[in-house]
């Protein structure tokens, strides 16, 4: 079952793609002026700031690997989600090349001092990859092991310079009909987009990666470079970004644009709190298991295991109202 499929028929399926459009348009224009009364709402809405946590360099580390079996090379390149190149699993592993990884660019801008758009190689520069095995928690109920190729993601942040005011971080896929095919059906309001709080983005635990089992991205993995956060659901993982923006005020999300009720902004793995149609107490792991993809089902845990690691940025924070 794929995500949209786990997800209810959204209107935009049964009601026509313009009116649908139009639809959203005007109740956009309704909030943005107040008639909705939804302006105060928003802000009402807005998470408490963080609490200060401190980085313990060698707790940190006792995250960055682990000893259970990873999943292989051909099941983490072959049961995907990558909507961009279709909503069944093995969609994105069979699509055509499209995608052009090379040159590629991405904007970095808003809320810092240092704004640009650097080529992939300026963007990294001296910093060199590192492997970190991490779990790999979807939302659907299945997890991997992967040994992932990637830098910090806060020591590339560090570079623009983010000021007082960058209270999150906006990541935003690219949206090219010409490279992506799935673009041309309405699965998502396109460019799939995500977000991060700024301290969250700066955890040593966030992946930018580049590449799996030491090889550079697939392009049904995200190439040249996505996110991986394997303290949060899968679909926080943005693939394939072109534009990074320092933000004062918590950004769009795809996932909690198409249903808030499911898909929280924060989405840390929680087995405590449910997705509204299923359990999130356990999960099958994908994981040496050979042609029998999954296994049996395992306990999930508070933060996808690493509460050690993460747990202090979320000291205080009601977990079920900001799930
Ligand atoms: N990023 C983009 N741009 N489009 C997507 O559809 N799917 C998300 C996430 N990042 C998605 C995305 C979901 S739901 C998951 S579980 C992970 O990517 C899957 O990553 P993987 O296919 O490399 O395992």
């Amino acid at each position: 079952m794929s995500l949209r499929e786990a997800l209810r028929i959204p209107s935009r399926e049964i009601t026509d793609e313009t009116v649908y459009r139009d639809r959203r348009r005007i109740v956009g224009a309704l909030a943005a002026s107040g008639a909705l009364g939804l302006a105060g709402c928003a802000k009402a809405d807005a998470p408490p700031p963080p609490p200060a946590s401190k980085i313990d360099p060698a707790r940190m580390r006792a995250g960055f690997t682990t000893n259970e079996t990873r999943t292989t090379y051909q099941d983490v390149t072959t049961y995907n989600n990558f909507y961009e190149f279709g909503t069944g699993k093995a969609d994105p592993a069979n699509a055509p090349r499209t995608l052009r990884t090379s040159p590629w660019s991405v904007a970095v801008g808003g809320q810092c001092a240092k704004p640009g758009r650097l080529s992939l190689d300026d963007l990294l520069k001296g910093l060199k990859p590192e492997e970190r095995v991490y779990r790999h928690r979807c939302v659907e109920g299945w997890s991997m092991v992967i040994p992932w190729l990637g830098v910090p993601l806060g020591d590339v942040l560090k570079r623009f310079e983010p000021t007082s005011k960058a209270k999150f971080v906006a990541f935003t896929t690219l949206a090219d009909r010409k490279q992506m095919p799935g673009l041309s059906y309405p699965a998502l309001d396109w460019p799939y987009r995500e977000g991060l709080r700024i301290d969250e983005a700066m955890h040593p635990l966030a992946l930018l990666a580049t590449g799996i089992y030491g090889k550079p991205l697939l392009q049904q993995n995200g190439a040249p470079l996505r996110l991986v956060l394997p303290w949060k659901y899968g679909f926080k993982s943005i693939k394939s970004i072109v534009a990074i923006t320092f933000v004062e005020h918590m950004p769009f999300t795809s996932w909690n644009d198409e249903a808030s009720d499911e898909y929280g902004f924060f989405s840390n793995v929680n087995p405590a709190v449910d997705h509204p149609r299923w359990s999130q107490k356990t999960e099958r792991r994908i994981a040496g298991t050979g042609s029998k993809l999954f296994a049996d089902r395992i306990p999930t845990r508070l933060f996808n295991g690493y509460a050690e690691q993460v747990g202090s940025m979320y000291a205080g924070l009601d977990l079920r109202k900001w799930f």
